[in-house]
């Protein structure tokens, strides 16, 4: 199993260019399922996640050329239409391809996530919404069967605010019969992302990025070519790395417009943070200052963002409160960045962090995406050499994270 040795200590220091969002380019591949034409995409990042992806479609019979950081789909010759329990239990985003499924084809089998890391994330909403729009749905030897001759319009409220539930649903929309009102819908970008990927599909979709999302079907939708959005959360990890070391670096095809609230909290720990058109940059020298956070969903902070926060806190100056509102699970890093010699106590969903001047390097195992960047960030600014176990979790989302922060003075190696 891979691990990353991480050298304690260094600066962090010029310019790196941020990749194609990955909780964009997932559903936006999945809309590929939609039509019978291709559907062309750039910018699309280099990461497990999204290989897993293109082997999910693949397996259902979607022809994909892949090129640079591009990828053509053409899914004229659909033939199984399933998802299988080994590729939704390494990624969860599997799911995005039932209401594609369902809606063109009037069928689909998706196995059930099952719980993961930071909590039990269930489904029920994407079930709920495709069960008002006319599917019949059972669930069977832990899949989810639906069918559907075709599915028709309907207004749907959403109990609480999700991510995928809102995509699954608005890709099931765009082919059925009649109109689909979202409400309380999720406003993150990546949302808006696929929305706009969809219109240039040929989708009539209006209010994506509000919390009512109006979507009135049509026919058939036809091939585009779309270049997916800049990586927020990518972008995010990078400048919280750079506070949390100090330096001066600048994010480069990134957008500023979609990281207020990530931003503000940087500004508020201490860091100069300056925005000129699609660059970005931080300089930090000071050692950060603690500040508290509350995760909630967009335009609030991101969960996806809580436990890089958590290692700069860690060696901040000052307590801090960090309070997580999306996942009950959330906070598997902090008994590793414990062993690091961070001072953090946490009680239900509350962690409380007593900043102090040094960690000191350690072996560490990675449990989820996020968690493992929080670990990386760490290990830069512990003294000595910090262990990253079990990176599998940062190569599905992040695209060659050690060779860019290599690029930027870090010293991070990959070991056997
Ligand atoms: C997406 C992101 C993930 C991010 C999360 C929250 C992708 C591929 N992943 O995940 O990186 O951390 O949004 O911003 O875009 N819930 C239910 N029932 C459901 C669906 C969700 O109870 O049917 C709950 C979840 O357990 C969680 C909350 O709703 O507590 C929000 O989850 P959701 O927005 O659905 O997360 P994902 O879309 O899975």
């Amino acid at each position: 199993m891979q691990k990353l040795a991480i050298q304690g200590g260094y600066r962090l220091n010029g310019e790196v260019r941020i990749s194609g969002a990955k909780n964009a380019a997932l559903p936006i591949m999945c809309a590929s399922l939609l039509t019978a034409d291709e559907l062309y995409l750039s910018n699309l990042p280099d990461m497990h996640d999204v290989a897993t992806m293109i082997k999910l479609l693949q397996q259902m019979g979607v022809r994909v050329d892949s090129g640079i950081q591009s990828a053509t789909f053409n899914a004229a010759q659909v033939d199984k239409l399933e998802a299988p329990y080994d590729m939704v239990k390494t990624m969860r985003a599997a799911i995005l391809v039932l209401g594609p499924l369902l809606t063109r084809f009037g069928e689909a089998r998706v196995s059930l996530p099952g719980g993961c890391a930071i909590g039990s994330r269930p489904v029920d909403l994407h079930i709920k919404g495709l069960l008002a729009m006319g599917a019949e749905i059972h669930i069977e030897h832990g899949y989810i069967h639906a069918t559907a001759r075709r599915l028709h319009g309907a207004h749907i409220c959403f109990d609480l605010i999700s991510v995928t539930g809102t995509e699954n649903l608005m890709m099931a929309a765009v082919l059925a019969d009649g109109i689909t009102v979202l409400e309380n819908a999720a406003r993150e970008p990546e949302v808006v992302d696929l929305a706009n990927c969809l219109i240039a599909m040929g989708a009539k979709i209006e209010g994506a990025g509000s919390d009512k999302i109006t979507i009135t079907g049509v026919e058939k939708l036809h091939g585009a070519n779309y270049g997916v959005m800049p990586d927020r959360i990518e972008s995010g990890t990078f400048l919280v790395a750079a506070a949390a070391t100090g330096g001066h670096i600048t994010l480069t095809d990134a957008r500023a417009d979609i990281l207020d609230s990530v931003l503000d909290k940087l500004r508020e720990a201490g860091a100069k943070v300056e925005v000129e058109g699609d660059r970005i940059s931080l300089e930090m020298n000071a050692r950060p200052r603690a500040v508290n956070l509350r995760t909630a969903p967009y335009p609030a902070f991101p969960t996806d963002m809580q436990a890089q926060f958590m290692a700069l806190n860690a060696i901040a100056e000052g307590n801090s409160i960090v309070v997580e509102t999306i996942f009950e699970n959330r906070f598997m890093h902090v008994q590793e960045l414990v062993r690091l010699g961070a001072q953090i106590e946490i009680e239900g969903n509350t962690a409380v962090i007593q900043g102090c001047a040094q960690l000191e390097g350690a072996t560490v195992m990675a449990t989820d995406l996020r968690a493992s960047a929080s670990l990386v960030i760490a290990g830069m600014v512990a003294q000595g050499e910090t262990i990253v176990d079990r990176i599998y979790h940062l190569d599905r989302g992040y695209e060659h994270i050690e060779a860019k922060l290599s690029a930027l003075g870090a010293k991070i190696r990959r070991i056997q």
